[in-house]
């Protein structure tokens, strides 16, 4: 696994930092608040499980899982494969995402928990590579731990073909990788 990482993008200890200085300010934020902390699956499992323990105000969790059904393709057309289960009527909702690539599976996760009327919505992604961002795609996230370049990355719960995720750093894949 390790054999086929170009070069480490971002260390474990610099995403640990990165967890706790964002934990500290949305904590902050969320005082008294109660919210949601809602992931979307699967890439945001390592990310949510370090995230939420930096949280340190009663919260619950919660998440949702979807699917583009053009294949794997990461700007296709999405449905919810697993919808929540907490009703977010009147909550506040804080989103935890892996990665703001194009911006389609954001922007579909903003727009399917708007129509369940919360009391608010906050975003907060590990990476953003904000070149890819998709012509028209606005929503912007009020945390981003990085902004990357425009490049393909895994670890940390980020995969190509499933495979990957458990690596404990964002890395570069090489080449070779994708095509085997
Ligand atoms: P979107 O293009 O912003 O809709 O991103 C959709 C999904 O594509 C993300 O949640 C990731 O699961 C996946 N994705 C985007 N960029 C990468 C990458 O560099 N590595 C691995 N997965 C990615
Ligand atoms: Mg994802």
């Amino acid at each position: 696994m390790e054999k086929d990482i170009q070069r480490i993008l971002i260390t474990e200890e610099q995403i640990k930092a990165r967890i706790a200085e964002m934990g500290k300010e949305i904590s902050e934020e969320y005082r008294d608040k109660d919210p949601v902390v809602l992931g979307v699956l699967k890439g945001v499992v390592v990310f949510y499980a370090d995230m939420v323990r930096h949280i340190t105000v009663p919260c619950q969790m919660d998440f949702m899982c979807l699917s583009s059904y053009q294949g794997t393709k990461s700007s296709g057309n999405m449905i919810v494969k697993q919808d929540m289960s907490v009703d977010v009527k009147g909550r506040h909702v804080l989103v935890l995402e892996d990665i703001y690539d194009t911006g389609g599976s954001l922007n579909y996760t903003y727009q399917h928990l708007m129509s369940k009327q919360p009391a608010s919505v906050n975003i907060c992604t590990l990476l953003d590579k904000p070149e890819r961002r998709r012509p028209g795609i606005t929503l912007k996230p009020d945390w981003v731990g990085f902004t990357i370049p425009n490049e393909f990355v895994v670890g940390y719960g980020l995969d190509f073909n499933e495979h990957y995720r458990n690596l404990p750093y964002v890395g570069v894949l090489k080449p070779e990788a994708y095509e085997k």
